[in-house]
């Protein structure tokens, strides 16, 4: 299985929350939910075995984590708006219990940050993406379980960093210029189908 963590400094999902005005009303979700099209879906298809967890640090109290499975998830289409639309009605419905709850088929919410994250991710073989670190292409990547931790458009946070730092987490970059987060994912999805094809 292949999985994408991908990390809102500010993102949240609130009151304010205005498809019209998506970056202004979300903390910067938008780069979260680019991610989330880059990760899952190709043309005309969801890949069935990759999974997304988004990391809203910037949600009022405690940070929230949403997670979303190729396997199960429906209806899950490229265009930002209606990506936005399934986040929001996630977070709006009603739930209980602790972990990762789900509130629609394929579609999880948890509260909690990075660590409800890496307590669902289990064994996977860990990598981050930083910019000026060893070349993905030549990683031995553990492609058949691996999970892949991105920054938004202000990279990690210091207690984030250290956090993957003491799990393990193989700094590897995807070449010499920084990229916007959801191309990031675009460019090892494709290393990864490089590797291993006919996913999807
Ligand atoms: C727009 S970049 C963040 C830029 C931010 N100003 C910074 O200094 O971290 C978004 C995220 O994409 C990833 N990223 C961007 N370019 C990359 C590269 N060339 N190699 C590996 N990861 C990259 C990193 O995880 C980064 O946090």
């Amino acid at each position: 299985v292949r999985r994408f963590v991908v990390i809102g400094q500010r993102a949240f999902v609130g009151e304010a929350f205005s498809l019209a005005n998506l970056p202004a009303s979300s903390g910067r979700l938008d780069v979260l939910l680019r991610c989330v099209r880059a990760a899952l879906l190709f043309s005309h298809g969801v890949r069935r075995d990759t999974i997304v967890y988004l990391v809203l640090l910037g949600a009022p109290g405690a940070p929230q984590a949403l997670r979303i499975e190729g396997a199960a998830v429906k209806f899950l289409r490229p265009d930002e708006r209606s990506v936005a639309v399934l986040v929001q009605k996630a977070f709006a419905t009603p739930r209980a219990g602790s972990g990762f709850v789900t509130v629609r088929p394929g579609v999880a919410v948890a509260e909690g940050g990075l660590d409800v994250v890496l307590a669902d991710v289990g064994d996977a073989a860990p990598y981050v993406l930083e910019e000026g670190a060893a070349d993905l292409r030549e990683a031995a990547l553990d492609d058949a379980d691996a999970v892949f931790f991105v920054g938004d458009d202000v990279g990690f946070d210091e207690a984030t960093r250290g956090r993957l730092a003491a799990l393990g987490a193989r700094p590897v970059a995807v070449g010499p210029v920084s990229l916007h987060a959801d191309d990031v994912v675009a460019v090892v999805v494709n290393e990864l189908d490089r590797r291993t094809p006919g996913t999807g």
